[in-house]
């Protein structure tokens, strides 16, 4: 197996791999980008093609190799990393790795809902239970059949446990059924088919595995319209987004998202050719749900119910994406009850909603104004109280002003007036933004480190590291790295060129290097990416002094706290005279 995942890995260029999914730009010998996996500004995530590895140097501090990737960006174990990559590339795998038990949960749960998918389909389409659902699909909602096959809707019956049966035939326990949120357990303990009675629909993720199902009630009578499956290992309410699957090559062309509530709201249109649709399933918008669709689009639209509680998931939203740099626009469907019932309605007026999104600061304005309408001093407190607080994040200082502008004309009052109630308001922010996004947690490394790690990434990234080496060991030596790892590298690369004194093998000269080296290695080839004023000797050389000056200081600290000793004073005379040399060297490049 571990051949296999060698080969698996060998297959996958890193570089091509990352970059189908986010955007790299070459830099020196590697690519850089901003990191997928936190909220940065500048690019401190790099790859090596080199070593086929990834690193982020801000603030998750993550990376590591091609299934690593895989694993972060979708959120997998291991072994289902591994066997996406492996697809990816072609290779078939000829056992199924378990890092974790975990993942052989995982693995029953998707099998156990693939199966419980195919039941309610078969009721649906084969029995005579599944008659009335089929009827009330086509004929009251308008899906075409093949729609209905595309999502994989389906009709639970209502049994007690005829499902539970089905799945026992296919070898699974009434726990896993249990477990995997297919069957409940009422007051007086006892077991029954959660959905039946039930239209359902699968829920996917975004490579199409079904995490779990919701259901709408057919029926008359009392109970909840729709009912979801409860949180498992693998369906997480949080981070669902219906649609997704079929909706995110859209997305991504279109570089814009339409967020509605209902799984309707998401169905319909797409079968009305509006593809790039993903339907939360409620009014609450979550920060996992944004970030994950930042990767495929800057635009993210919101269709939501126009009632409070849609109102205030919208100002959610926005404070979580604003600092994200997203763009959010509300699609104003006010023609009819929801976006399913408005593009069956009239689909050319739902065109031009879908295609003109209304600024979020702008929906917000007019909703203030539409609740305070009277032009009296009173109401125009109002309105600015409640618009201010998200004026005041806006990031953008241009787009700040522009809106501030635009509430002080249909206020009718000073952008003066709004600017002061601003700067009174941001003192009592209103918004804990830091809550959302909390701020970068502080490196540890010092700046003796970080020189070091610097220079030896200079070195090591050069075009040829024995050219650049005698330079920089005109200045400094082993000794003057502050970490062991970096001085045991610097003295194997010195032993490294006297046996092979020709050319410099990266790949030849890492794998020699003792397994706990590998990070530190791996860090050192990807470093100095960071800074895109690299290449100049004159700033290799002063990044040396500047090491030995440092080193120097610390020897001569370490040195007089033992003063009893004779021989330290002529010690620490000698390290001072070297000390004002390098500072003279310094100040001379
Ligand atoms: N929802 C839910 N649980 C409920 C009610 C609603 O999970 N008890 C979710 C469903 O995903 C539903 C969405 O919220 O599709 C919107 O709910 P609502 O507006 O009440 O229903 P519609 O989508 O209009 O339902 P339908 O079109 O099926 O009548
Ligand atoms: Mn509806």
């Amino acid at each position: 197996m571990d051949n296999q995942i060698e080969e698996v890995k060998k297959k996958a260029d890193i570089v091509e791999l990352i970059g189908s999914y986010i955007t790299l730009k070459k830099v020196g010998r590697n690519y850089k980008a901003n990191c997928p996996f936190h909220q940065e500004k500048t690019a401190s995530f790099i790859v090596s093609p080199e070593r086929q590895i990834w690193h982020c140097f801000g603030s998750c501090g993550e990376g590591g190799d091609a299934i690593k990737f895989m694993m972060k960006w979708e959120n997998i174990p291991f072994g289902e990393a591994l066997r996406e990559l492996a697809d990816r590339v072609g290779v078939k795998l000829k056992r199924v790795v378990y890092q974790e038990d975990r993942e052989r949960i995982r693995e029953r749960l998707f099998t156990l809902n693939g199966w419980a998918a195919h039941y309610f389909q078969y009721i649906l389409w084969e029995t005579r239970f599944g008659k009335h659902c089929h009827n009330y699909l086509v004929n009251e909602r308008q899906l075409t059949p093949g729609i209905i096959k595309k999502f994989g809707l389906g009709y639970a019956p209502q049994s007690w446990e005829s499902l539970t049966r089905f799945l026992t035939k296919k070898g699974f326990s009434r726990e896993e059924a249990y477990a995997a949120g297919l069957v409940a357990k009422n007051d007086r303990q006892r077991y029954y088919d959660r959905f039946r009675g039930r239209l359902v629909f699968p829920l996917k993720d975004s490579r199409g595995q079904i995490v779990g199902f919701s259901g709408r009630w057919l029926g008359t009578g009392t109970g909840p319209k729709y009912i979801n499956t409860p949180e498992t290992p693998i369906y997480h309410k949080r981070e669902t987004l219906f649609g997704i699957d079929l909706a995110k090559e859209a997305i991504k062309k279109n570089n814009a998202v339409l967020i509605v509530e209902g799984e309707f709201d998401m169905i319909v249109p797409y079968q009305y050719g509006f593809e790039n649709v993903v339907a939360i399933k409620g009014a609450a918008v979550t920060q996992e749900q944004l970030l994950f669709l930042k990767r495929y689009a800057e635009k993210i639209n919101l269709a939501l119910d126009t009632d409070q509680a849609g109102i205030e998931a919208m100002k959610r939203a926005i404070q979580i994406a604003e600092p994200t740099g997203m763009e959010i626009g509300v699609v104003q469907l006010d023609f009819a009850k929801d976006p399913d019932e408005a593009v069956r309605k009239d689909k050319d007026k739902f065109r031009r909603a879908f295609n003109h999104p209304v600024s979020f600061y702008d929906f917000l304005i007019d909703t203030a104004r539409k609740q305070y309408p009277e032009n009296t001093a009173y109401h125009k407190k109002k309105i600015s109280d409640a618009i201010v607080p998200y004026l005041n994040h806006i990031r953008n200082p241009v787009i700040q002003s522009h809106y501030v502008r635009k509430l002080a004309e249909a206020l009718e009052v000073s952008t003066d007036s709004l600017e002061a109630l601003m700067r009174q308001r941001s003192r009592s922010a209103s918004l804990s933004l830091s809550e959302v996004f909390p701020a970068k947690a502080k490196t540890r490394d010092d700046r003796k480190l970080s020189l070091d790690k610097y220079l030896l990434s200079l070195v090591f990234q050069s075009d040829n590291p024995y050219v650049l080496v005698d330079t920089v060991f005109a200045a400094v030596t082993v000794d003057d790295f502050s970490l062991p790892a970096h001085r045991k590298i610097v003295q194997a690369f010195i032993d490294w060129r006297h046996r092979h004194p020709e050319k410099f093998d990266a790949p030849a000269f890492c794998r020699q290097l003792p397994p706990e080296l590998e990070p530190v290695i791996n860090e050192l080839f990807l470093f100095a990416t960071l800074s895109e004023s690299r290449d100049e000797d004159n700033e290799i050389l002063k990044d040396a002094y500047e090491i030995k000056r440092l080193s120097l200081k610390e020897q001569i600290v370490h040195a007089s706290r033992e003063t009893d000793h004779p021989a330290d004073d002529r010690l620490i005379a000698d390290l001072n005279s070297q000390l004002r040399k390098v500072e003279k060297s310094l100040s001379a490049l």
